[in-house]
């Protein structure tokens, strides 16, 4: 397996991004929503580095479909415990592939009524976008490549993994 980005190098992005989403939700009410399962590292580093009050949330989905493609069909898996309207959330994802996931969630939310929605995801893999998404705050853009590691699974596995790695065919 080759190393795509170090441990080092997500956490020092980490920290970044938690300094801009600081700033930018100073004074707002905001209720970060986490996509698990894959967001489970991302969002508990990315909190601690977050420098305000908030609520978190979890929402768990799945794909139906291939291990290694996304149909578009999301199942939920875990709704949130508690209603965000009139709240400034913000998803926290761990890849934009195809787009398809956080497009559901987007529509999905828009009913729910919140004050704003911004999406916060720490990888993006422009060659696989079926639909554009909105990312305003993005840790990194990468290859096409199936990542694994730091949340991200194969068939459930790896995700432990403090980094974030690829299968070299
Ligand atoms: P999308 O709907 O295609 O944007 O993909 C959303 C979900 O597919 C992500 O939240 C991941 O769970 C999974 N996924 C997409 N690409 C990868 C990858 O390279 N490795 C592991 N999971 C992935």
């Amino acid at each position: 397996m080759e190393v795509l980005l170090s441990e080092e190098q997500i956490q020092q992005r980490i920290r970044e991004l938690g300094a801009q989403i600081t700033k930018d939700y100073a004074g707002k009410d905001l209720t970060i929503v986490a996509v698990l399962k894959g967001s489970f590292l991302f969002v508990a580093d990315l909190v601690r580095h977050i420098h305000l009050p908030m609520e978190i949330e979890f929402l768990g989905v799945s794909s139906y479909g291939e291990r290694t493609h996304t149909s578009g069909v999301v199942k939920f898996t875990q709704d949130l415990s508690q209603p965000v309207n009139d709240k400034d959330v913000l998803f926290v994802e761990d890849i934009v592939d195809t787009g398809l996931t956080m497009k559901y969630l987007l529509d999905n939310f828009a009913t729910r009524m919140p004050k704003s929605v911004k999406v916060c995801s720490l990888l993006y893999k422009p060659s696989n976008c079926k639909v554009h998404v909105d990312i305003h705050y993005l840790g990194f853009t990468i290859e096409d490549h199936f990542v694994i590691g730091y949340g991200l699974d194969l068939a459930e596995k790896y995700r432990n993994l403090p980094y974030i790695g690829y299968v070299v065919k």
